[in-house]
Formats: structure tokens, C-alpha cells, sequence
């Protein structure tokens, strides 16, 4: 879900998992369709994502900061859910308690506050608390719900993230 390029994908298609996506920009489903011929991938919002065909895993990487509010966020997870068999995945969430800190590293690195609205117009994060997340994936009907910080070796970003992941009963 928000698939982009298939940068999360390829690693996966490579090792022999079919893979597909969804995601709102043609231009990046384009280019995710030329790195995995074999992908299935469909042009579409978040909410649009059917719960058929099931996948065995439903994931997102890096795309729920920049939903627009945590009802859009709980009704994209509730999709997610339904399509999924064994597992869902929230990766590279915007931790809301180490916002301040994020902002201003993330402003300090644009230049400063004007050059830092220039660049992000429209695209303000969104912040999620751990906990706030941690209840709606077990409210969703996943079980041995898990929220850890993200690592990733030379990824700035991740102090400042995390990944929650649950099972299908
Ligand atoms: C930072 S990229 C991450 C791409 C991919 N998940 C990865 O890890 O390589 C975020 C993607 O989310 C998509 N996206 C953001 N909001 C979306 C929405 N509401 N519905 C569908 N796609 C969305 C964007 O078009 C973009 O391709």
C-alpha cells in the first residue's frame, strides 16, 4: 500500500515473492511496473485498495506520514486487514513523541524555517503515537501486535520512526 517505485518491493520480487502495489502516482507505478514486469500494481488512493485478491502480507513503508488524519489512517489500516491472510505491516511511521526533535533537524537540514516550508508545501508529516497505533491494529483483529523503533543502518530517518506489525487470527 503506496508502493511508489518499488524500491521496498524489488528485494522481495527478487527473491521469488510476488509482489503488487498500490499507489495514487501513476509516474511512480510507471517506473515500479519496468523494475518488476511481473508485479501487479493499480493506480489508486489508499482507500481504494480492495479486499480481494488476498495477499498473504499487506504492508506500507514510509507512506502513512503523509496521510491526512488518523480517522483516513484507521480506514486505510482497516483495509489493509481485510485483504491480508498471515500479516500486515505499518513500517516507517512518524513517531509523534519525537516530533519536536524531528522538526527541527528536519528544518535545520532544508536551511531553515522559510526554505523548509518552500520545499514541503503540502506535504506536512503526519505523526502517530506508538500506543494510538499499537490499539488500532489490535482493534482491527490482528493479534501479537508489535511497535519498534526502525533500524536501518545509514537511514537518517530512523530514530525518528517506527514499525507495527500484527497477525491475522
Ligand atoms: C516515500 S514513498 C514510499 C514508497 C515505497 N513504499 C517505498 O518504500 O519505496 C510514499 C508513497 O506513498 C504514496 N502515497 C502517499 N499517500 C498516498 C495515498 N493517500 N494513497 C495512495 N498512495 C499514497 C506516494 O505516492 C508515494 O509513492
Amino acid at each position: 500500500m503506496g508502493c511508489g517505485a518499488g524500491a521496498f518491493l524489488y528485494p522481495l520480487a527478487e527473491a521469488g515473492v510476488r509482489v503488487g502495489g498500490l499507489d495514487r502516482s501513476s509516474a511512480q507505478l510507471a517506473l515500479a511496473s519496468r523494475a518488476i514486469p511481473d508485479g501487479e500494481f493499480v493506480v489508486g488512493d489508499a482507500l481504494d485498495l480492495a479486499p480481494e485478491p488476498a495477499a498473504d502480507v499487506v504492508l506500507s513503508m514510509s507512506t502513512f506520514i503523509y496521510f491526512p488524519s488518523l480517522d483516513y489512517a484507521a480506514r486505510v489500516v482497516s483495509a489493509m486487514v481485510s485483504r491480508a491472510t498471515r500479516a500486515v505491516a505499518v513500517l516507517d511511521v512518524a513517531d509523534a513523541a519525537r516530533r519536536g526533535e524531528d522538526l527541527r533537524r528536519r528544518i535545520r537540514a532544508a536551511g531553515g524555517e522559510a526554505a523548509y516550508a518552500r520545499r514541503y508545501a503540502g506535504l506536512e508529516h503526519l505523526y502517530y503515537d506508538r500506543a494510538w497505533m499499537t490499539a488500532l491494529l489490535e482493534e482491527s483483529g490482528l493479534t501479537d501486535v508489535r511497535c519498534e523503533t526502525q533500524s536501518m543502518e545509514g537511514y537518517g530517518n530512523a530514530p525518528f520512526r517506527f514499525n507495527c506489525w500484527g497477525f491475522v487470527p
